[in-house]
C-alpha cells in the first residue's frame, strides 16, 4: 500500500487559505489534516470549527481532523457536520474512551485516537480492535515546526506489533517533525499515514514534497 500523506493546515498562509486548499486539491495529497487547539489541552490556540466548516465545503480531499481540546466528545457532531471523513480525539483528553469512539462512529465518521508522546502503546490493548486509525505525536501537541521526538520510531514498531497480534485493521499515522529525513524512516517502521505541516508549506513547490511523500 502506498503511504497515505495528509498535510497539515496549521503550517498554511492563512490570510490566503483558499490557495493553499486549491493547492491541496491538485496535489497527491491524500487527506488534508486540521489541527483544532483550545490553549487548555494544549498551550496554544489554532482554528476552530467556522474554519473547518468552511475549509471542508472547498476541499477535495477528505477530512484528518486532530482534536487538542478537552471533552472532545462534546464536539462530535459539530465535526461531523464539517463533512469530516476521521475525527481524532486524545487518548489524554477521554475519559470514556470507548463511548467517545462508538459516538464518533454513530455520527458516521472513522474513529482515530491519538497518543502524546509520553502515554505509552499499552494503554490501547484493549481498544486496539475498535479504532480505525492510532495517531502517534511525534512532538509535544501545540506547535508546528518542532524536532521529531527519536522515541517515536520504537514505539510505532511496538504499536504495529499490537495491531498486527490482535487482528485490529487500524492505520498508524504519524504526527511532528514529519519531513524528508524522517519520513523513509517511519514508512520502514510501519507507518501508513504521514502528517507533515512546516515541511510541505514552508517548501518552494509543496505539491513536489507531497510527490516525494507519496513515493516512499
Ligand atoms: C502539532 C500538530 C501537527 C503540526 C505538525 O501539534 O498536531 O499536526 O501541524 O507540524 P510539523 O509537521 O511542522 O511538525
Ligand atoms: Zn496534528
Amino acid at each position: 500500500m502506498k503511504t497515505i500523506v495528509s498535510p497539515s493546515l496549521l503550517s498554511a498562509n492563512f490570510i490566503d487559505l483558499k490557495s493553499d486548499v486549491e493547492m491541496i486539491n491538485r496535489s497527491e495529497a491524500d487527506w488534508l489534516h486540521m489541527d483544532i487547539m483550545d490553549g487548555v489541552f494544549v498551550p496554544n490556540i489554532s482554528f476552530g470549527f467556522p474554519v473547518l466548516e468552511a475549509v471542508g465545503k472547498y476541499c477535495q480531499k477528505p477530512l484528518d481532523v486532530h482534536l487538542m481540546i478537552v471533552h472532545p466528545e462534546n464536539y462530535i457532531d459539530q465535526v461531523a457536520k464539517s463533512g469530516a471523513m476521521l475525527m481524532n480525539v486524545h487518548y489524554e483528553a477521554c475519559t470514556h474512551l470507548h463511548r467517545t469512539i462508538q459516538q464518533i462512529h454513530d455520527a458516521g465518521m472513522k474513529a482515530g485516537v491519538t497518543l502524546n508522546p509520553a502515554t505509552p502503546v499499552s494503554v490501547l490493548e484493549d481498544i486496539i480492535t475498535d479504532v480505525d486509525l492510532v495517531l502517534l505525536m511525534s512532538v509535544n501537541p501545540g506547535f508546528g515546526g518542532q524536532k521529531f521526538i527519536e522515541n517515536t520510531i520504537g514505539k510505532l514498531k511496538r504499536l504495529r506489533e499490537l495491531i498486527d497480534k490482535s487482528g485490529s485493521k487500524a492505520l498508524i499515522e504519524i504526527d511532528g517533525g514529519v519531513n524528508g529525513e524522517t519520513a523513509p524512516r517511519l514508512v520502514k517502521a510501519g507507518a501508513d499515514v504521514l502528517v507533515s505541516g512546516s515541511y510541505v508549506f514552508k517548501a518552494q513547490t509543496p505539491e513536489d514534497v507531497i510527490h516525494h511523500l507519496k513515493e516512499l
